[in-house]
């Protein structure tokens, strides 16, 4: 089954052909880093209109890179939240405008499914139930996936997500925007023990995460110390990046004695982090379960990933409706 995935929830404009779930045909991104770069962050507005420059030469794009016509197409999956409305509301326009000329199946995706998704897209079949923790821009939640439509929620951030806490990091250290992948390149040259930061919500009983107190802690440290040198940078960077990794690796350890899963999932952005990808490795590795993570392009947002989800909720019958809509908060169902 090809099925055209379509993911505008926030400064990527993305369309991907995936065959059957598993086989990218293609997988066409548009970032518009540059464009949100000077702003420190995405500007929803300035995105909205981006996407709708941009929208249908990216699907012509991802049509012409899978060699594959419109007609061939046997569905649309499109992103309907959460994300920010603008934007969101561009790509399922786009969908739907699709689905009603050609007369395809629509549904509507989870972008935070989407992101678990993008393991089943690379690795295949996993075993169920699984433990998925989702890191992203906006998301810190720790989801028991039970069966391909069953999930619950186990832990979910009180506040700033491990990806807004790199980002507000990474600004305040003249890093720009995005934050992690900087992070991340810089603290390969820092002491992660440099400088001691408090470890963040990690008290015994919840699985619930909060990251606005290291951020915090951070800025404390960099308004002590006005003109840091390269080097103090790196450690900040990789005393920061080091302390939010065990954390979240602690609270799914966590989890994962509480529901013992048959394996535990990586997504999202902050899943292309190479600290937390290795050390979750290890982590998992002790447990005795199976590990799956994506590679680090099919971590960040993608429409892939959306397409690989869709597949799922076509090939079980879904069906949305013309008059579907996007949702800016959109709870896990
Ligand atoms: O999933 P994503 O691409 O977009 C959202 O759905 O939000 O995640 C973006 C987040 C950003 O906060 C970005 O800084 C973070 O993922 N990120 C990273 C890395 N690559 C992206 N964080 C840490 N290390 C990285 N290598
Ligand atoms: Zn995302």
């Amino acid at each position: 089954m090809l099925v055209l995935g379509i993911e505008t929830s926030c400064d990527e404009t993305a369309a991907a052909v995936v065959e059957d779930g598993r086989i990218i045909r293609s997988n066409v991104v548009a970032s518009q880093v540059d464009l949100h770069a000077r702003f420190g962050g995405v500007v929803p507005e300035l995105a909205s209109r981006k996407h709708m420059e941009r929208i249908f030469p990216v699907l012509d794009e991802a049509l012409e890179q899978a060699r594959v016509s419109y007609r061939e197409l046997q569905g649309v999956a499109v992103t309907i939240g959460p994300g920010l409305m603008g934007a969101l509301t561009v790509g399922v326009a786009a969908a739907k405008a699709l689905a009603f000329s050609r007369g395809l199946p629509l549904v509507g995706v989870n972008h935070l499914l989407g992101h678990i998704y993008a393991n089943f897209l690379e690795h295949g079949e996993i075993p169920l139930p699984a433990l998925a923790l989702v890191v992203s821009g906006a998301h810190s939640d720790l989801i028991l996936m039970k069966e391909h439509a069953s999930y619950q929620i186990l832990g979910r951030t009180r506040d700033d997500a491990a990806g807004e806490a790199f980002d507000k990091v990474a600004r305040a250290m003249g890093l720009g925007y995005p934050g992690g992948p900087a992070i991340d390149r810089l603290a390969r040259a820092g002491d992660p023990y440099a400088i001691p930061l408090p470890r963040p919500f990690a008290e015994v009983d919840s699985l619930d995460f909060s990251f606005s107190g290291i951020k915090t802690a951070v800025l404390r440290v960099l308004h002590r110390n006005p003109s840091p040198d390269p080097s103090f940078l790196a450690n900040l960077a990789a005393s920061f990046q080091r302390v939010v990794v065990e954390t979240l690796i602690e609270k799914t350890m966590r989890a994962a004695r509480r529901v013992s899963p048959k394996a535990i999932l990586l997504a999202g952005g902050v899943a292309a982090n190479s600290l937390l990808r290795e050390q979750m490795a290890e982590a998992v590795e002790k447990l005795g379960l199976p590990f799956y993570r994506p590679s680090p392009s099919l971590c960040t947002d993608n429409a892939a990933m959306i397409a690989a989800c869709g597949y799922y909720q076509l090939r079980r019958g879904e069906r949305a409706a013309l008059t579907l809509g996007a949702y800016a908060d959109l709870p896990i169902s």
